[in-house]
């Protein structure tokens, strides 16, 4: 864990904090129970969250889809004093799911080709690379090539193998490329494919993975997993987000397509977010994400709609859609013995279901005008999969009429730490009664690549709302997951895990959300606060309609400036202290129903600027202190500093 462990004693009030807040807790008494799937994650193809993300693959367009007509991010290698050729060859098929290949020809040897990798081909010093490929040779050529990593100098040899016969049928070649002990931690380097003599060769399905999580033979990267495994999360929703509905109904999330051996997978264009999917990320990784960490799957199924507004019509011509999210469903949970879908899983490599809960109808349908249609179609989907599998919770992506959803997913994108900080309370007043709510989709959208410090305060804000009414809200996940940092790479401003090809960081908001996840009781308490200071803020106005006149600004608000929310659990009482403002906050605590130690713990991320935040160059600027506390007890008045989130773990009998 990134964070830094220091012994203090409890602050002294400093001389410029504020009137004191007095927070009344009531530990004896229940105001509601949190919920144990409250914190999860919400992923989909974005920013290159798989491939070139937390997917492990290195070899950036290796079945040579990415672009129908060049081999894009591949050249040619000719500095040996070789020359050559290469040209995509639809008239060579790999086979019916990658329907082109790389024809290399080599007239001069030694000469071959170059694939640049996910913005660098990553490498540290003493691993072991998996590297693997087809290749079919014409008559006259037999080999060898030499399969390397290359530093970008040309020269650097990092590892290197040989295959010294190369076959005129379609053969798949493996070998391991290990990186000298000496060799230097870089992404400044190439994957090259040389033959050692002329002749022409055609290539597919060019492959190389570093060590991946669980060592999973098509698995992810291990750092990435390391940060979503401190955040401790209950569920992953997948896949998506906009990239489950394609802009149209042929660039939907076919998840029949991404099942099996990878070189049997086509891939598809994510027109979503404008670039090639390989769907090595496919429903069977999902899963095993999900069994890595310990989280549920949180399924989401394609409805019907597509977002350039492409829909299937209720009724018959939406059945194979529905079938298809049943055989889906079946694919998880069904048993490997007894149903076609449990026994191709089986075949794939996990004979074990898996356990499933939820399953989500679409994404944001309420983006489709067409009165009634998602309506018709949610129904038709809820009756379908409440009659085969009776248990299963149906989650609504918008408001329904003709049924009654188990949960409706609402997403929560603000603009401002202040405007995410006005709607903290939101819940407060919501029915208790209907459908349960799961926050599918929320951030506070300030910083770019990945959010800033005043982003996390808004964000913490609103998760002590949503831990406060976590009998309505039972679920909840920030989106989007991941960025690639790297020019290109961001689809989607403020994204929560930074990366490159090296590295990966999380931002303040990723850390303001571990430290709500990690540390939570079951139990909410009730609080009353006294003299919660407020600061001034002016709604943006609503954007201007074409041909309108540009509507009035809205009227100012005043948003608090303290957040606080207390669970109990564990023998624990939790209290998360938000303070937004430029000065430091006395907080006097009054604990009725329980006795206190003195001693307790602070986990507290703090910073000097609202715009302070997190990058590849300075991935631990911002992130949480952990330190022992003194004096506290049933009573006690505690300062916090300026733009803190804080969580005070009192050890309650
Ligand atoms: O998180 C980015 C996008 O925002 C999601 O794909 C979509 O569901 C929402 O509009």
């Amino acid at each position: 864990m990134f964070t830094k462990t220091i012994a203090v004693l409890v602050a002294a009030s400093a001389a410029w904090a504020a009137d004191p807040v007095t927070l009344q807790i009531k530990s004896g008494e229940v105001a509601a129970h949190v919920s144990p799937m409250l914190y999860g994650l919400m992923t989909e193809e974005i920013n290159f969250s798989y491939d070139g993300g937390l997917y492990a693959e290195l070899v950036r367009n290796r079945s040579f889809k990415d672009d129908a007509k060049e081999a894009v991010h591949w050249s040619l290698v000719q500095d040996g004093g070789g020359a050559a050729s290469m040209a995509l060859d639809p008239a060579t098929p790999l086979n019916d799911a990658i329907g082109t290949s790389l024809k290399l020809t080599v007239t001069k040897a030694p000469a071959g080709i170059a694939n640049e990798g996910y913005w660098g081909i990553p490498v540290q010093p003493g691993t072991k690379y998996r590297a693997s490929f087809y290749a079919k040779a014409a008559a006259g050529f037999t080999g060898p090539l030499t399969v390397a990593i290359v530093g970008n100098d040309g020269t650097t040899k990092v590892a290197s193998a040989q295959v010294a016969k190369v076959s005129d049928a379609w053969h798949k070649y493996e070998v391991v490329l290990t990186a000298a002990p000496g060799a230097k931690a870089s992404a400044a380097n190439k994957l090259v494919i040389t033959a050692g003599k002329p002749g022409t060769i055609w290539l597919s399905m060019v492959s190389l993975f570093p060590p991946t999580e669980n060592n999973r033979a098509n698995g992810n990267r291990r750092d990435i997993m390391k940060l979503l495994a401190d955040m401790k999360p209950a569920f992953l929703r997948f896949p998506g987000g906009n990239y489950l509905e394609g802009n149209t109904i042929a660039t939907r999330f076919d998840w029949k397509k991404t099942l099996g051996d990878i070189a049997q997978r086509p891939g598809h264009l994510n027109d979503a977010w404008r670039y090639w999917s390989s769907d090595g990320m496919g429903l069977l990784e999902f899963l095993l994400w999900c069994e890595d960490l310990h989280m549920q799957p949180v399924l989401g199924v394609y409805a019907g709609y597509s977002l350039r507004g492409e829909r299937v019509a209720p009724g018959a011509a939406l059945e194979p859609y529905v079938k298809d999210a049943l055989d889906e469903i079946e694919y998880v949970m069904g048993d490997a013995k007894s149903t076609t879908w449990g026994a191709r899983r089986a075949k794939d490599g996990h004979a074990a279901p898996f356990k499933l809960e939820f399953v989500e109808i679409g994404n944001e349908d309420n983006f489709d005008r067409q009165a009634g249609s998602y309506d018709s179609r949610f129904a038709q989907f809820f009756d379908a999969i409440k009659a085969k599998y009776p248990a299963l919770k149906v989650i609504t992506t918008a408001k329904v009429g003709s049924r009654t959803p188990d949960v409706v997913d609402e997403h929560y994108y603000r603009r401002s730490e202040d405007e995410m900080a006005s709607h903290a309370h939101d819940y407060d007043t919501r029915p208790r009664t209907g459908p349960k709510i799961f926050v599918g989709e929320w951030a506070t959208r300030v910083g770019e690549p990945t959010p800033n410090m005043s982003a996390a305060l808004g964000d913490a804000a609103w998760m002590t709302g949503m831990e406060r009414n976590s009998d309505i809200v039972i679920m909840s996940s920030y989106a989007p997951l991941f960025v690639n940092v790297n020019p290109g790479g961001m689809q989607w401003k403020t994204d929560l895990i930074g990366y490159d090809a090296m590295n990966s960081y999380g931002s303040p908001a990723y850390w303001a959300q571990q430290m709500f996840s990690a540390h939570h009781g079951d139990i909410v308490l009730p609080v009353t606060a006294q003299g919660i200071p407020t600061k001034t803020w002016q709604p943006p106005p609503p954007r201007t309609q074409a041909g309108q006149p540009a509507p009035p600004a809205p009227a100012v608000q005043q948003v608090p400036t303290v957040f606080y929310s207390a669970t109990r659990g564990a023998g624990n009482v939790y209290l998360k202290i938000v303070n937004r403002a430029a000065e430091a906050q006395d907080v006097r605590v009054e604990i009725s129903g329980v006795s206190v130690d003195a001693k307790g713990q602070s986990i507290q991320l703090a910073a000097k600027s609202p715009d302070d935040t997190n990058s590849i160059a300075d991935p631990a600027k911002l992130v949480p202190v952990t330190a022992s506390v003194d004096g506290l007890g049933a009573k006690f008045t505690r300062t916090f500093p300026p733009y803190s989130i804080t969580v005070l773990v009192l050890k309650a009998k």
